[in-house]
């Protein structure tokens, strides 16, 4: 049985951080979630957690510990159900793991449950443009998009031909969720 945050509670928004560099700069959406209103809990990728971002930063402001592992069966379950879902950033990997309903990671099968419980769905790829490319990947966008979670821009984490890389649209999640 699922537990739902209750309703004099806020609404409780999962960030579903995958192992791209720019999850480094993951702070950012949480920060900006929590100043809308939202309670946040993380699930990252196992590949994410090893490096990708501040852990402990992260579980200090959220108040909560960053799965990334499925409970023991006998365990309660550490956070309530989603009210909502970001996926920031997004992997090729994951994308197309997500799309096809291979569950094999805590985030991925999360991510499959969350589009069958109908909560708003918002996600930011970051994905370089040769991979982007590939034909499996455009499938999975079109999938996903058919099921109805709402994509940001591409975004390749490549440098501008000026040189400096485009700032990664981390807000642009949370108005994608928020749009109604
Ligand atoms: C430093 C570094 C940066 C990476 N950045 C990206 C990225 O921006 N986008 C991406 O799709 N993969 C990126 N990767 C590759 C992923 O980490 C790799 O495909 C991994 O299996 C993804 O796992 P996950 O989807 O479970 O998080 C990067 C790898 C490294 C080592």
């Amino acid at each position: 049985m699922t537990e739902h945050a209750g309703a004099s509670q806020k609404p409780f928004l999962y960030v579903v951080v995958c192992a791209a560099g720019i999850a480094a700069g993951v702070e950012e959406l949480i920060a900006a979630a929590q100043e809308r209103g939202w309670e946040v809990g993380v699930i990252a990728t196992p590949v994410a957690m090893g490096g990708f971002f501040d852990v402990a930063a992260v579980e200090a402001r959220t108040g909560r510990v960053v799965r990334s592992a499925w409970r023991s069966p006998a365990d309660p379950r550490p956070f309530p159900a989603p009210d909502a879902v970001a996926v920031a950033p997004a992997t090729f990997n994951t994308v197309n793991k997500w799309a096809a309903g291979i569950g094999d990671t805590l985030a991925v099968g999360t991510l499959c449950e969350a589009a069958g419980l109908g909560v708003p769905i918002a996600v930011l790829p970051c994905v370089g443009g040769a991979l982007a490319a590939h034909p499996a990947y455009q499938d999975s966008l079109v999938r996903l998009r058919g099921m109805g979670v709402r994509f940001g821009d591409p975004y390749s984490g490549e440098p501008a031909p000026g040189g400096d890389r485009p700032a990664f649209p981390w807000t642009t999640a949370l108005d994608l969720l928020e749009r109604g």
